[in-house]
């Protein structure tokens, strides 16, 4: 007998702002916005958008199809389950419409009566090409803005069948996004057939207050990151990446009086690799119970050409001067140099230092900008003041301004992104966890 799977609980619904009705209505037969062929949801983060998306795109769905297929992305898998799958799973338990998931890597579906919805994560070539044989009725695309363009042109593409919507939801990113170019500017609306909503926090009538108030306090006013998931405006991010910081250095540097009286409960070590032109850096990253508090406590950066040999002894040494005073199970290196990890974890490995030796994530230089302009803002980032690399490298670090527009970090050479790097190395795997908490 198959284990007989484990039910997840049914939603439980608040009422619905009037900018969620939309949402979940626009499509219905009579109505003006039904004319539309793709309805665009984007504005602050925790707005009600993916919410009043599942269920519009469930009810329209059901009502206007039968036996048709449709597509669900998210930006990963990973993500689509997490922030899609699960709540929509909810939603089916509690208006008690039967269903089935099929869990399978390559054909991952839910069936919902005589209607198919696959699932994709928009970042693999294995999910383009799956896209390809597909005819679908609709899509709906969440966080569409954080996809490659090429996933959103193949996703509406597929769409051909008779009535077929595209249902999208996003922050706003950079004016110059191509979800912007492409369909929100009032030429093309007019033209693709957008119907646009754009959301605040206040259309979330589920979030408290104290809730909202404690988002909006998650980046600095005037900041771009305030700008976009905040205010829920396109705009472009320029000069100094971390202004609040460069503005303010001291009250962000501590000294060991400040570790006498909060608790470390472990740390991290962040690796990046030096180049011909590039710096070797290790950042030792400590957190506070509960990560009230994350905070960079040791610094290593070597500029000089190093052997193999110099720079393992350099790191072993460095782990055990982290290992005296912290926990410290891991370190993510840089990944672009597998024979310099296999290195460092012989290395350890001869000096009975036991230490985990990872890949970092590397996942988008974007994320890690917000979530340290994130903690910045909440007064959550300490540096110890003898890391004097790291806080150079925060202070000065700025976006391109050849590539305007496009939220690049300037990396030309002279700029130390190496500290940089080694510090968001350090962070990266608990980054989307403590985003939020403590908040
Ligand atoms: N009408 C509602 N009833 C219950 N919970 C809601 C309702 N609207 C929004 N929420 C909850 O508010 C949170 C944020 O909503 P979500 O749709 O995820 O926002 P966004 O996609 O804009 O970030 C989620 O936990 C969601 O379940
Ligand atoms: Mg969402």
């Amino acid at each position: 007998m198959p284990k007989k799977q484990k039910r997840p609980a049914k939603f439980k619904f608040l009422p619905f702002s009037a900018q969620q009705r939309r949402l979940m209505h626009w499509w219905r037969p009579g109505l003006m916005s039904a004319n539309n062929d793709f309805v665009i949801a984007d504005g602050a983060i925790r707005s009600g958008k993916t919410i009043a998306c599942i269920i519009g795109f469930l009810t329209w769905s059901n009502e206007m199809f039968e036996g048709q297929s449709f597509i669900l992305a998210g930006k990963t898998m990973g993500a689509l389950k997490k922030n899609v799958i699960r709540p929509m799973m909810q939603i089916l338990e509690a208006w008690g419409w039967p269903y089935d998931y099929i869990r399978s890597g390559t054909d991952a579906r839910l069936e919902i009566g005589s209607n198919t919805y696959y699932l994709y994560g928009a970042n693999t070539e294995a999910a383009q090409d799956a896209l390809q044989g597909l005819t679908a009725a609709g899509a709906y695309l969440d966080e569409a803005a954080l996809f490659p363009r090429s996933f959103i042109d193949q996703a509406i593409g597929r769409c051909s069948v008779d009535g077929w919507k595209v249902w999208m939801n996003c922050n706003p990113e950079g004016p110059h996004h191509y979800i912007r170019e492409e369909f929100l500017l009032p030429e093309k609306q007019k033209e693709k057939r957008v119907y646009h909503l754009h959301f605040m926090m206040t259309d979330n009538l589920s979030l408290s207050k104290a809730r909202r108030e404690a988002y909006e306090r998650s980046w600095s006013h005037g900041s771009v990151f305030y700008k976009r998931f905040v205010m829920g405006l396109w705009v472009a991010a320029d000069g100094l990446i971390y202004q609040q910081f460069a503005d303010n250095v001291k009250d962000y540097l501590i000294t060991d009086k400040w570790l006498e009286e909060n608790e470390i409960i472990y740390a991290t070590i962040g690796v990046d690799f030096g180049g011909t032109k590039s710096a070797h850096s290790f950042t030792l990253t400590g957190f506070t119970r509960g990560y009230k508090q994350v905070v960079v406590l040791d610094e290593y950066y070597c500029k000089k050409r190093l052997n193999p040999k110099q720079l393992q002894d350099d790191f072993v040494d460095f782990v055990r001067r982290a290992r005296l005073k912290y926990k410290v199970y891991e370190a993510y290196c840089d990944s672009a140099e597998q024979t310099l990890i296999s290195g460092l974890e012989m290395a350890c490995a001869q000096a009975h230092v036991s230490i985990d030796i990872k890949n970092a994530i590397k996942g988008p230089i974007n994320d890690r900008i917000a979530f340290y302009n994130s903690l910045i803002a909440q007064g959550r980032w300490k540096v110890m003041k003898h890391c004097t690399h790291i806080i150079e490298a925060f202070e000065q670090a700025v976006y391109d301004e050849k590539k305007k527009n496009m939220d690049v970090r300037l990396d030309d050479g002279l700029m130390n992104v190496d500290s940089l790097d080694s510090t968001e190395y350090s962070t990266e795997s608990v980054q989307d966890d403590i985003l939020y908490i403590a908040a």
